[in-house]
C-alpha cells in the first residue's frame, strides 16, 4: 500500500511533542517520535514545526545525539511506511547537513540509538509494526522475535548503503546510557536491556514482567562481533548521563531507582549513579511516600570533569500532595536545594537542562 494511501486512511497523527524536549542551534525542539519536532519559544510558547529549512523528511526520534565537541546533533526518524529508516546530522548552526536512507528488511519502532565520535549504531530490534492494526486505530506494534534482531554501524556522514550488520539474538532496549570508540576499534556501548518489548499484542502474557537492567555491549571493529555483559540485575531505566560525554568514554551513568517494579507497573522513588564500568551503584531516595520522574543532569560551567554538576527531578509528596524540583549534587547524591512547585507537575518522559545562555 502506498504511504500517501496509509496516511490517509489513518487521517491526521497529533504531534504530541511530548516525549524530549532538547535544545540545538539556538532553538528549543519538543520532540516526539512519530512526527517532525516542534519549536518552542524561551516561555514555552509554541512557534510551530521546526524542519531544518523543509530539508527534514519524515519524522525525528525524541532520542538525538549531540556531539559535545563539533555541536553536531546527530539523530533518525523511522517509518512504518518505506523508507523505513533514514539517520541526519545538523551542524551546530542548524543546517541539515546529513541525511541518509537506512534500509530495513521491515518496519520496526526503534527509540533510541546511539553514536560514537565517528560512527552510528542502530539497533533493529524485533518490535514490528501491523499495519492493519495501525489503520484500525489499535496498537499496531508488537514484539515478533521470529523475524530476528540486528545491529548497525554505520560511519557518521556515509551513505545508508555502506551500514555494516551483525546479526543478534532478540532484545530489547528502550534508552541507551552512552557509547564510544574504543582505541582497537571496536564500539563500546551502555543501555537498559529487556528480554523483550512490553507490549502483549500477540495475546501472551509477560511471564517475568518487563525488567530492563543496565548491560555493557561491544561491537567489534569492523562491525565483526557483538559481545553482552549485564552489569547490575536491578530494574531500572530512563538512563542519563553528563552530556559533555555524548559519544566519549565515560564512566557514570544515572537513572531511576525503582520502589516498586512489578510487571509494567513501574514506581521511581529516587536517583541510581552508577559506575559504568564496574556495574556498582549508590542511590538517593527523595522521602517516604515521594516518587520521581527522570533525573537530568546540569553540568558545571566551572569543572568540566565527568559528573561534576547537579541532578535535576520532579518529585510528588504524596502526602503532602506537592509537586517539586529536587536538586541533589550529582557527585554526592546530597540534596542541596529543593524548587517548591504551585501546583501538581506530571513526571512526563524525558527533559533536558538548558543554561539560559544556550536557548
Ligand atoms: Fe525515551
Amino acid at each position: 500500500m502506498p504511504p500517501d494511501d496509509i496516511f490517509a486512511r489513518v487521517g491526521p497523527i497529533k504531534n504530541t511533542a511530548n516525549t524530549h524536549i532538547v535544545s540545538h542551534a539556538g532553538h528549543l525542539l519538543a520532540l516526539m517520535e512519530g512526527l517532525g519536532p516542534i519549536e518552542v519559544a524561551d516561555d514555552l510558547t509554541t512557534s510551530g514545526p521546526f524542519d531544518f529549512d523543509g530539508r527534514l523528511a519524515g519524522s525525528m526520534t525524541a532520542h538525538p545525539k549531540t556531539d559535545p565537541v563539533t555541536g553536531e546533533m546527530v539523530f533518525f526518524g523511522y517509518s512504518p511506511v518505506a523508507p523505513y529508516l533514514r539517520v541526519h546530522s545538523s551542524d551546530r548552526s542548524g543546517e541539515l547537513t546529513w541525511s541518509t536512507v537506512v534500509e530495513l528488511p521491515g518496519p520496526v519502532m526503534m527509540h533510541d540509538f546511539v553514536v560514537t565520535e565517528s560512527r552510528v549504531v542502530i539497533f533493529d530490534l524485533p518490535a514490528v509494526f501491523d499495519l492493519h492494526a495501525l489503520l484500525r486505530g489499535e496498537t499496531a506494534i508488537f514484539w515478533d522475535p521470529a523475524r530476528g534482531a540486528r545491529v548497525g554501524v554505520l560511519d557518521r556522514g556515509a551513505p545508508g548503503s555502506s551500514v555494516r550488520w551483525i546479526d543478534v539474538d532478540p532484545f530489547w532496549v528502550f534508552h541507551f546510557f552512552n557509547a564510544h570508540d574504543e582505541p582497537d576499534g571496536s564500539i563500546a556501548v551502555t543501555g537498559c536491556r529487556a528480554e523483550r518489548l512490553n507490549t502483549t499484542f500477540d495475546g501472551s502474557e509477560l511471564t517475568d514482567g518487563y525488567r530492563p537492567s543496565v548491560w555493557r555491549w561491544t561491537i567489534g571493529a569492523e562491525a565483526t562481533s557483538f559481545g553482552a555483559t549485564q552489569l547490575d540485575d536491578a530494574p531500572t531505566d530512563f538512563p542519563r548521563i553528563d552530556e559533555r560525554r555524548t559519544g566519549l568514554d565515560n564512566r557514570i551513568g544515572y537513572s531511576g531507582h525503582a520502589a516498586r517494579w512489578s510487571g509494567d507497573e513501574v514506581v521511581f522513588d529516587g536517583v541510581k549513579r552508577y559506575d559504568l564500568r564496574t556495574g556498582s551503584s549508590e542511590y538517593r531516595r527523595f522521602g517516604a511516600n515521594v516518587t520521581c520522574g527522570e533525573t537530568v543532569f546540569a553540568p558545571d560551567p566551572d569543572d568540566p570533569a565527568e559528573g561534576s554538576g547537579w541532578l535535576l527531578s520532579f518529585v510528588h509528596d504524596h502526602d503532602a500532595d506537592e509537586s517539586m524540583v529536587a536538586v541533589l549534587d550529582a557527585p554526592t547524591l546530597e540534596p542541596v536545594a529543593t524548587v517548591h512547585l504551585p501546583r501538581r507537575v506530571p513526571f512526563g518522559f524525558h527533559g533536558s537542562y538548558v543554561a539560559a545562555s544556550a536557548s
